[in-house]
């Protein structure tokens, strides 16, 4: 048994703790980042990092954050895991998964095909569309990167003048206009950690604004979440086939609406406040899905 860990930093906190966490059970592991590894076809070994043969040396991969690149470099990694997983190599998560999270317009479609309700959200590349979708969303939004995270890039915007001109400069660098209604949430929301059919933590993060990233200083807070709660989590990680997940979830005034599903999430913050030591979890969800 021997395990991979994708990471760009293996000191990093989280694959920190995956590492004490194998290490604890004497299971044998190598870190290594994308840009390490070589694809070969038509010969073999398919891929290879440093001196280790992926599929035939791994029983698992744990993929980290994928981390920032070109466009170019992105799908190539992709298309690596992909290819991998084409092969029967274990990865959590799944790539499919991986790349619905990336994609904020494509998280939300999903979870609305399966049911799990979502903020009222327009997407468009018209600059006229989008103002007109403006009114329609309560004069009051949230403009997001459709690839973005950590809260970074996210602007509420309330004046449709600095709407006309934030709009204008997303489509003139040809990038797509993502709007949501704002949830009034009291700068607070929920974390639901998810692994497989469970939800094994959860917590309130408590900011001064109305991003509430952990990543942005907001303030983790014990929440043993509601059965609903829980359940709408795992739903959500299930629609976008993420075996683990951070869900976050807004409590509005019209009811839990759920903004993101992270497919690598970190859990620094979470497990200040959780009983549970959650990479020991996730390393024992994965022995067990591994003898499924
Ligand atoms: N529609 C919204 N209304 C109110 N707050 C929001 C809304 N969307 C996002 N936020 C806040 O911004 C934070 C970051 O947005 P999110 O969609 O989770 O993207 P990211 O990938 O950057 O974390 C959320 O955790 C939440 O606190
Ligand atoms: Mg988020």
């Amino acid at each position: 048994m021997k395990f991979g860990i994708m990471t760009r930093n293996p000191e990093a906190w989280s694959s920190t703790q995956v590492r004490e966490a194998l290490n604890k059970r004497g299971i044998p592991y190598v870190c290594f980042s994308f840009p390490r590894i070589v694809a070969r076809l038509a010969y073999k070994p398919y891929f290879k990092v440093n001196d280790t043969n992926i599929l035939e040396e791994l029983d698992a991969l744990i993929i980290r954050p994928i981390g920032r690149g070109s466009l170019e470099e992105l799908v190539f990694r992709m298309d690596m895991l992909h290819k991998m997983e084409r092969r029967g190599f274990y990865m959590v998560n799944p790539p499919a998964a991986i790349e619905h999270c990336v994609d904020k317009y494509d998280i939300l479609a999903l979870l609305e095909d399966f049911g799990v309700p979502v903020p009222r959200t327009l997407a468009t590349e018209s600059v006229n569309e989008a103002l007109k979708a403006f009114n329609e969303l309560g004069g009051d939004v949230v403009v997001k990167p459709i690839f973005g995270s950590r809260g970074q890039g996210a602007t509420r915007i309330n004046d449709v003048d600095v709407a006309d001109t934030i709009f204008k400069a997303i489509t003139f660098h040809h990038g797509v206009i993502y709007m949501q209604e704002f949830i009034e949430h009291g700068f607070s929301d929920i974390r639901a950690f998810v692994l497989g059919d469970q939800v094994i933590a959860s917590m309130r993060r408590i900011a001064t604004g109305w991003k509430t990233n952990y990543s942005r200083g907001a303030r983790p807070a014990p929440e043993e979440i509601s059965d609903e709660h829980k359940e709408l989590a795992v739903k959500a990680a299930q629609a976008v086939g993420c075996k683990v997940a951070g869900v976050d979830i807004l409590e509005g005034p019209q009811g839990p609406r759920i903004v993101d599903v992270n497919s690598q999430p970190g859990w620094k913050g979470l497990q200040q406040v959780s009983n549970v030591n959650i990479a020991d979890k996730i390393v024992e969800f994965i022995l067990r899905d591994l003898k499924r």
